[in-house]
């Protein structure tokens, strides 16, 4: 019993109990990422995931000494959540350009393009947001990309979207992550619209815990607004109502979670600790020593090999990118491709811009493979071990916690919705309600179950219409926790049980 109490709190979430009854917010817009023209800049290193393909390989040789020495520190992947317009993309871009990775040149272009925008304070963003309508909106649209490194190590960041109609896109790049930065607006009204119900700072939260992001740095942003202006108490009162909430969603905020105070847009806290006469009550640790000494467990590298595809291209063969999830590749390598089994031979490793010769857990890669088309592999496949290949199913068993349904509507057999699991995005329908799970006690109910509301644990039986690669949460938790989704709605998370 404690195990699955354990569980479940690892999967998340006692939150949904507390909000059943709210309004639902029907959704305004509809997502435009189809119609995004693709315009990826090239002076800096953010680059969107989609975009980021023709990727420059040069100057491996030269760097081969440095490289070998990057190699040993340790790499994470950060994303960057929360509610619309709360400074993922400035504290991001600032991040790169107090690591140096960004010339006053630039920045003094983006400053003109974002005043001609009617966008000033919006220059910042634009190092991560680098299409033309992400700069014309003020709006991050696909998840940005983008590499610094401390002392200690190397990261990537993966800056979400906030805005609702992007919550997949969202999904994609915490599915990626090891940790996450919650950025929160202390600007009066800011922090409340964020986290009232529809807000995002809550779904944020609740996904990225579903979806394996262990650790959380709530950046407490805009510190430096006139309607704050470094307070204590307005600071304290973020922390408080946060606290409470990221319990809720399964995180143990004494272990897991860490908060401090930052200016994104000013570069205060970030690089450097904060000026006692700018702000006396702070004792604490800026952003990037908050970063470095976040720990936290890495896949095995000795089990056997999986990697995501979420992108491919065709560059001198086929490459495919994605974020090693197990075990370890290496040049020379024979893998699967699942779930259609092809055999592939793996010709070169990128991390980055540098060619390896040797990944393992948590690294970004992007590898070139022999003996596939690119048109044979989809977003969703996996790159995989061959003599120990990912599982290939059309139908599991998985414990659902439904959070909100539409309307409150019932959740019975023949409920659809789409499933999002690693990076597979598929059409999928509750076959069969097997046993529901007393959310109190964590006991299972003994009556049979032919329906459940908000709030209940379920486990039932999931079939969805193409076989696709998953495992059980129990053996590679990253390939087996889910989210359902209807409507633009995370209506359900869930972890599979059972092949
Ligand atoms: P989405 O990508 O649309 O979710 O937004 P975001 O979270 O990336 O926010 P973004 O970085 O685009 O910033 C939104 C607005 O907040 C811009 O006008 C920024 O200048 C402003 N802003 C961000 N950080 C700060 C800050 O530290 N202080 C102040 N005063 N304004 C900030
Ligand atoms: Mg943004």
């Amino acid at each position: 019993m404690v195990d699955l109490e354990e569980d479940i709190r690892s999967l998340q979430l006692d939150s949904a109990a507390e909000d059943i009854n709210g309004v639902v917010n029907p959704e305004d817009e509809k997502p435009d990422v189809d119609k995004m023209d693709e315009d990826p800049k090239q002076e800096v290193q953010a680059q969107s995931v989609e975009a980021e393909p023709k990727a420059k390989v040069k100057e491996i040789l030269s760097v081969q000494d440095e490289e070998d020495e990057q190699m040993k520190k340790r790499h994470l992947n950060v994303v960057f959540i929360g509610h619309v317009d709360a400074g993922k993309s400035t504290t991001g871009g600032q991040i790169l350009f107090l690591s140096g990775q960004v010339d006053d040149r630039t920045i003094q272009k983006y400053e003109k393009e974002a005043k001609d925008k009617s966008r000033e304070s919006w220059y910042m963003a634009y190092i991560m947001d680098t299409n033309e309508e992400e700069r014309v909106k003020g709006k991050t649209v696909e998840v940005g990309r983008a590499h610094f490194e401390t002392d200690t190590t190397r990261f990537t960041i993966l800056d979400a979207p906030g805005h609702k109609s992007y919550v997949p896109n969202m999904i994609s790049g915490a599915s990626q992550a090891d940790i996450g930065v919650l950025v929160i607006s202390a600007r009066k009204g800011e922090f409340e619209t964020g986290y009232e119900r529809g807000g995002q700072t809550r779904e944020h939260v609740q996904l990225a815990k579903t979806l394996g992001v262990t650790k959380l740095l709530v950046v407490v942003n805009k510190m430096d607004d006139p309607t704050v202006n470094w307070s204590k108490e307005r600071y304290d009162e973020i922390e408080s109502k946060m606290i409470p909430f990221l319990k809720q969603s399964g995180y143990n905020v004494k272990k897991d979670v860490s908060f401090l105070p930052i200016s994104g847009l000013m570069g205060l806290n970030i690089k450097t600790r904060l000026d006692k006469s700018l702000c006396s009550w702070w004792d604490g640790p800026c952003l990037f020593e908050s970063l470095d000494s976040i720990e936290v467990p890495m896949g095995d590298p000795k089990s056997p090999f999986r990697m995501p595809i979420i992108d491919k291209f065709k560059d001198m063969g086929t490459v495919v990118m994605g974020k090693v999830e197990s075990g370890t590749i290496r040049d020379g390598d024979s893998l699967l491709i699942m779930p259609n089994k092809d055999h592939v031979k793996v010709v070169a490793i990128y991390i980055d811009e540098n060619r390896v010769t040797l990944a393992g857990p948590g690294e970004n890669l992007r590898v070139r493979l022999s003996g596939v088309e690119e048109e044979d592999i989809l977003s969703g496949f996996v790159l995989s071990s061959a003599a120990n290949p990912i599982s290939t199913v059309t139908e599991f068993v998985a414990q659902l916690q439904i959070l909100e349904l539409l309307d409150n509507a019932i959740f019975t057999a023949g409920y659809k919705a789409v499933l999002h699991v690693h990076s597979v995005v598929e059409e999928c329908e509750i076959v069969e309600l097997l046993q529901q799970i007393d959310p109190k006690t964590r006991k299972p109910i003994k009556k049979k179950v032919l329906f459940v509301k908000n709030g209940a644990i379920v486990l039932c039986r999931v079939q969805v219409n193409n076989v696709i690669c998953v495992e059980k949460f129990s053996d590679f938790p990253q390939l087996g926790r889910f989210t359902l989704r209807t409507e633009g709605k995370t209506v359900a998370v869930g972890k599979i049980t059972a092949l």
